[in-house]
């Protein structure tokens, strides 16, 4: 027998003889004539309906139990799927105790309850869907900046740079046990983090091969139960050589989203809407249909793009009373964030050149007044506020030199600073939280629910 996928069966255009398929069972239905099976095998939203002979029926035959189901692949006659598999073996591979598994039948689990269920909520639909999203969503961006020939770089986990200064780092050293003598400070006698960014490492790159991007693990020690913060969340990150405009900084992180999100869009059409359907107007993120959003996406991405000086006027008129007072000079909260992208019409917000002492010692002086501000990008997103964050990079040594003398860092990025000594060029780059990303698109207001495993937030540290 040919073994099948659940997908490949759904989409078969002939009958066949003597095929096999193997999966979970989504459902199981006794009619006095008929047996009728959902499988699913996750390469698919849809499961595939398996028509039995009640005699194959067994004990074991149960919702989430594991099968493997040998028969014919035959025209369905229901208008609502194309194929269906008519049994003629059905072994239990896996039995599931039903009583005791926490999933049910026919039930539409809230994402709260299967949070809770870190092993197992990946058999449920809504898991499914978002997962195989992330994993088309992953392939996507990877392929778009290949296809506009970027080179991508494995840049490193453990390092000991702390590119955006905050201090929200995880130390690594080596356990008790591992440890060679006592008086041994640090495993690599230097202090060593795991990366918040990848980017001063892309900045080494990016002076050889133009443009380079990465896509990896990112971990920050935030203090943070918000619905938007993770302590190990994925990047992607892009960096661009002879680039002196951050308008063209934009333009990538612009490409980006909607090739991306096209593409996943014709890849998993079915998984998306499943978000748009049930997940999104449950938590009343989105408004309006997956038609319209999907236009509005496409043809209103034409993201409004402000100064800061503009936001803070913005927010200085609003009627609106803020927990934190809009003032030049401070950061933009959420709320502030929110409110931005509420005036410029629920769209996305490009926000440009923030005040020089906000921002990291890499972004490049604006020269607009005694270093008042520099040239930064945020991009504001509907739901979501900071999707991205970016700049242009300081690339001359003066000005570099002198700003990480005055942090005391000089010593410590001698190498960076080699950097503008030998074939400096005009560059920039940004870097976009891709479980963010995934928020924006499909709707989901807690960035725990578009993960593989809920992470060191619930009972359950697998
Ligand atoms: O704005 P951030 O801190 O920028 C950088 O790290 C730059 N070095 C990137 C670059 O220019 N190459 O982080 C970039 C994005 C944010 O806009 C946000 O979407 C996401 O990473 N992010 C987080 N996502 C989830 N959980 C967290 N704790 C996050 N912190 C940042
Ligand atoms: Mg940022």
């Amino acid at each position: 027998a040919v073994r099948l996928r659940v997908r490949e069966a759904l989409g078969a255009r002939e009958p066949a003889d003597e095929v096999k398929v193997q999966g979970w069972v989504r459902s199981v239905r006794a009619q006095k004539e008929v047996l009728f099976l959902h499988i699913n095998d996750g390469s698919s939203l849809e499961n595939l309906q398996v028509v039995a002979d009640p005699s194959l029926e067994n004990r074991d035959l149960t919702f989430g139990s594991a099968v493997e189901v040998a028969g014919k692949l035959v025209k369905s006659p229901h208008r609502m799927q194309n194929m269906e598999l008519k049994a003629e073996t059905i072994r239990v591979v896996g039995p599931c105790d039903t009583w005791s598994f926490p999933l049910k039948m026919k039930e539409r689990h809230p994402l709260e309850y299967i949070r809770q269920f870190p092993h197992l909520r990946c058999r449920n639909n809504t898991l499914g869907s978002l997962l195989r999203i992330r994993s088309e969503a992953t392939a996507a961006i990877h392929s778009f900046f290949q296809d506009n020939g970027y080179v991508h770089i494995h840049t490193p986990i453990i390092t000991s740079n702390d590119c955006e200064g905050a201090g929200e780092l995880f130390q690594i050293e080596a356990s008790n046990e591992a440890r060679e003598s006592a008086e041994k400070t640090h495993f690599f006698n230097v202090p060593a983090f795991l990366t918040v960014s990848g980017q001063l490492h892309l900045e080494v790159m990016a002076g050889a091969f133009t443009h380079v991007f990465t896509f990896g693990p990112t971990f920050r020690a935030e203090n943070s139960q918000s619905r938007r913060h993770l302590a190990e969340f994925y990047m992607v990150e892009a960096e661009l050589s002879f680039t002196e405009n951050l308008q063209d900084v934009m333009q990538v992180i612009e490409d980006l989203v909607k090739t991306a999100t096209s593409t996943v869009l014709s890849r998993c059409p079915c998984d998306v809407e499943l978000f748009h359907k049930y997940v999104a107007p449950a938590q009343k993120l989105c408004c309006y249909s997956f038609h319209s959003y999907l236009k509005d996406f496409f043809f209103f991405f034409n993201s409004c793009r402000i100064s800061y000086n503009e936001a803070v006027e913005i927010l200085k008129q609003a009627s609106q009373t803020f927990a934190f007072k809009p003032e030049w000079g401070c950061d933009l909260q959420t709320e502030h964030e929110k409110y931005l992208v509420k005036h410029c019409g629920e769209v996305p917000v490009f926000v440009i050149n923030y005040p020089y002492d906000l921002k990291p010692f890499y972004m490049r002086d604006n020269e607009d007044g005694s270093q008042r501000t520099v040239a930064a990008v945020d991009l504001l997103v509907p739901g979501i506020g900071e999707l991205c964050g970016g700049s242009l990079r300081e690339e001359r040594l003066p000005f570099l030199e002198s700003r990480l003398q005055r942090l005391g860092l000089a010593d410590t990025y001698q190498w960076y600073l080699d950097l503008r000594k030998f074939g400096s060029v005009p560059h920039g780059g940004f870097g976009m939280g891709f479980e963010r990303y995934l928020q924006y698109i499909l709707g989901v207001d807690n960035i725990k629910d578009v993960i593989p495993f809920p992470r060191f937030s619930h009972s359950c540290l697998l």
